[in-house]
C-alpha cells in the first residue's frame, strides 16, 4: 500500500465502481459515496470492511483525495456546492467531455481542442488541487488491466501541482497500474477520449510503461 491520505470515491457508476473495486484489492481504507446511499452501502459490503459507505457531504469533509467519478457536466455544480469543504483538497478528475452521437458512437461536447481538465480547473475551489487521471481507459480495460502480474499497464495523469505528483502516483499504483505523468492540466486533451494517449483515441489499448514512454 502506498496511499496514506484519506480517500473517497464519489459517484458509483461504471468508473466509480471500477476504481473502488480495484482500490479495494489494496490495503487502502477508503470511503465510497453516491447520491443513492443504499447503493454505496450494498457495494461497500461487496468490497469488504476496508471500504466504508457514507453520504456525499460527509465523504467530501472526510477525504483529502476525492475521486470524483461523475459526468463532466456535473463538475461545475458539484465543485461550487462543496467549495468550502473542498478547499486545499486533491480532486481527481477522470471525466471525458462526451455524449452519445446519432450513429451509436460518441461526440465531444466541448471544442475540439478544449479539454474537460482545463475547463474544470477554472471551477476549482480555493487552494484545491486538480489531477486529471483514471479516465484514460474504458471501464472494461480499467477493470481487466489492473494488477497485471507480468508487465503492469500504465495510467497517465496530468497536474499543474508538482507537490501532489506522489499522491497521484501512489493512488494509481494502489489501483493496480503504473503511473506516468504527461505534464500539466493544459495537456489533459491528450488523455481524454479522442486524445492521442486515450484508449478511445490514438492509443487504442492499454499499454505498458515502455510502450507509453515511446508515445509521450
Ligand atoms: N464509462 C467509461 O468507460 C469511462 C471511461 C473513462 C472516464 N469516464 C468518465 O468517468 C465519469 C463517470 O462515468 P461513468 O461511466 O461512471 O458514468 P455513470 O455510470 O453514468 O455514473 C455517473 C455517476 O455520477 C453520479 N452523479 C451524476 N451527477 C451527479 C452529481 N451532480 N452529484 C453527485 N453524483 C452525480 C451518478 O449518480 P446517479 O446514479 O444518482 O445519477 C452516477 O453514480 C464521467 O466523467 C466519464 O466521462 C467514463
Amino acid at each position: 500500500m502506498k496511499t496514506t491520505s484519506k480517500v473517497a470515491v464519489i459517484g458509483l457508476g461504471n468508473i466509480g465502481q471500477a476504481v473502488a473495486g480495484n482500490l479495494a484489492k489494496s490495503e487502502v481504507q477508503f470511503i465510497v459515496a453516491d447520491r443513492n446511499f443504499e447503493k454505496a452501502q450494498k457495494l461497500s459490503e461487496k468490497w469488504g470492511n476496508k471500504v466504508q459507505p457514507n453520504d456525499i457531504p460527509a465523504a467530501v469533509k472526510y477525504a483529502d483525495i476525492i475521486i470524483l467519478a461523475i459526468p463532466f457536466e456535473a463538475f461545475e455544480g458539484f465543485l461550487k456546492e462543496y467549495s468550502s469543504d473542498l478547499e486545499g483538497k486533491i480532486i481527481v478528475d477522470p471525466s471525458n467531455p462526451i455524449a452519445p452521437d446519432e450513429n451509436g458512437g460518441f461526440r465531444k461536447i466541448i471544442g475540439e481542442k478544449e479539454s474537460a481538465g482545463e475547463i474544470i480547473s477554472s471551477f476549482l475551489p480555493k487552494s484545491a488541487k486538480l489531477v486529471k487521471a483514471l479516465g484514460t481507459l474504458g471501464v472494461e480495460s480499467l477493470m481487466k488491466s489492473a494488477y497485471k502480474t507480468s508487465e503492469k499497464a500504465v495510467l497517465f495523469y496530468a497536474t499543474d501541482d508538482e507537490s501532489i505528483n506522489s499522491d497521484a502516483e501512489d493512488l494509481i499504483t494502489d489501483i493496480g497500474f503504473v503511473p506516468l505523468k504527461i505534464g500539466g492540466i493544459d495537456q489533459s486533451v491528450r488523455i481524454e477520449v479522442f486524445g492521442d494517449l486515450h484508449e478511445f483515441g490514438a492509443l487504442g489499448k492499454p499499454v505498458t510503461l515502455a510502450e507509453a514512454k515511446k508515445k509521450l
